[in-house]
């Protein structure tokens, strides 16, 4: 498996053009098979959890064709099988969301459960729950989850937890109802939004997508759609982190800044100056990052997936810091990784409290998921010295050419092969 190695402690600096979402694209790929026509989505991110799902689909007889590295056609006409197993499955969470829509199109589906980060237990009761209300028995044998309904008939679903699985989810199953739905405490996340704005594209009625009611008047059938991926929040936030935490200043480019507010007001926290464009946002980070308190929340509060890159800035600021996890149990895995770079983490239960340090310190880590990975390699580039990242496929999953952007903005940064020891020795030399 290859890996990130990365001589650290240079300023980030410059423009990057960010993709689109990829946790946007999942709904909207497994939205496109609810009709027979062709929908062509653009503006895909080319990550592996994309090209995983699109190959699911393709597996159960949907024609995918691709247009060009980011965009691509889906005909749902041919799809003959309504069972994924768990070889196509396992890697992606968001290969559940093909529950919805094979249940709401053909009234049957067969998902292994899904894998995806493994970041807390992540149940899926609130998703059943929203099928049931729906008509449908759903059962658990062999590893599968097996949903089915003579008909799905529109009902009231209040979710016990905000979730934005079961929101989609449900949204994905109920379009193709007969009579109405109503969603109370749904997610509303920019891509529930996304997801909605596409569907109606189709010919669905969905309304009040981003606020605290979501209502779903079924439709008989969707129709063809041309539809462009929202740009992705988290990478964007990403990119501006790594800018805070190096000291540089960064521009991200092709965002909507609406949903960046929960990110840059803690850039602000931290002492960083924010501009704000149309389509862009700027962090310049001060002359030395400013303590502060962060608590994850669903939307619009600070997103849980922009957490351990939010600790990693925190590491290196002034003073004592909070980070307090709200979404998932288990997601400061790698807070043993940063405390090997020298960072001074101690864990208590679902807070991270954090005592700033001068530098950070190259060393050779691990990323146990997606987003701490992102992370790692922020930390990383902001080290004194080399720093070696593993797990890199991980990151792979969500982030296009994560290295490539990273060097466009002046990182020091390369994907190597760790047997290659020549290389690595090589590089290393210019870190001391
Ligand atoms: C999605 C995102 C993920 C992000 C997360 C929270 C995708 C593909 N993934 O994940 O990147 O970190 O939202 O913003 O979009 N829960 C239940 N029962 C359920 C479902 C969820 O208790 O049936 C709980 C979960 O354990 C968690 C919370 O609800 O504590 C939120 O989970 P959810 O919003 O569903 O996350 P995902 O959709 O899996």
């Amino acid at each position: 498996m290859e890996q990130y190695i990365i001589r650290g402690g240079k300023p980030l600096r410059g423009i990057v053009d960010i993709c689109g979402a990829k946790n946007a694209a999942l709904a909207l790929i497994a939205a496109s098979i609810l009709t027979t026509e062709p929908v062509i989505i653009s503006n895909l991110p080319d990550v592996s959890d994309i090209n995983l799902l699109l190959d699911a689909i393709a597996q159960i007889g949907a024609v995918v064709e691709r247009i060009d590295r980011h965009t691509v056609k889906i005909i749902g006409a041919t799809v003959n099988s309504c069972t994924l197993n768990y070889e196509y499955i396992s890697k992606i969470r968001a290969s559940y969301y093909l529950l919805g829509s094979l249940l709401g199109r053909f009234h049957k589906a067969e998902v292994a459960m899904p894998g995806g980060c493994v970041i807390g237990a992540r149940p899926i009761d609130q998703h059943i729950k929203g099928f049931e209300a729906l008509g449908a028995t759903v059962d658990l044998e062999d590893g599968q989850v097996k949903a089915k309904a003579d008909e799905l008939v529109g009902n009231h679903i209040y979710f016990d937890v905000v979730t934005v699985g079961a929101t989609i989810n449900v949204m994905l199953a109920a379009v193709l109802a007969e009579g109405s739905t109503i969603i109370e405490n749904p997610a509303k996340e920019p891509h529930v939004v996304d997801l909605a704005n596409m569907l109606n594209s189709m010919g669905a009625h969905v309304r009040g997508a981003g606020t605290d009611v979501i209502r779903i008047r079924g439709v008989k059938s969707l129709h063809a759609t041309e539809y462009t991926v929202i740009p992705d929040q988290i990478e964007a936030g990403t990119f501006l982190f790594a800018g805070a935490a190096t000291g540089g200043d960064v521009t991200v480019n092709n965002v909507i800044p609406k949903h960046l507010e929960s990110i840059t007001a803690k850039l602000e926290d931290l002492g960083c100056f924010i501009e704000e464009y149309d389509e862009a946002v700027r962090v310049v980070a001060g002359t030395r990052l400013q303590s502060t308190q962060v608590k994850t929340l669903p939307y619009p509060g600070f997103p849980t997936d922009m957490q351990p890159q939010m600790t990693v800035a925190l590491t290196l600021a002034e003073g004592i810091s909070t980070v307090t996890e709200s979404i998932f149990e288990n997601r400061f895995k790698y807070a043993g990784e940063l405390a090997r770079m020298g960072a001074r983490i101690k864990i208590e239960s679902n807070t991270a409290i954090i005592t700033g340090v001068e530098k950070l310190k190259g060393a050779q880590v691990s990323a146990p998921d997606l987003r701490a990975g992102a992370a790692l390699t922020i930390a990383g580039l902001a080290a004194e010295g080399c720093t070696q990242v593993g797990g890199i496929e991980f990151i792979q999953r969500g982030y296009e050419d994560f290295d490539v952007k990273l060097r466009s903005l002046g990182g020091d940064i390369r994907k190597i092969d760790p047997q290659n020891q020549n290389e690595i020795e090589k590089f290393k030399q210019k870190c001391s």
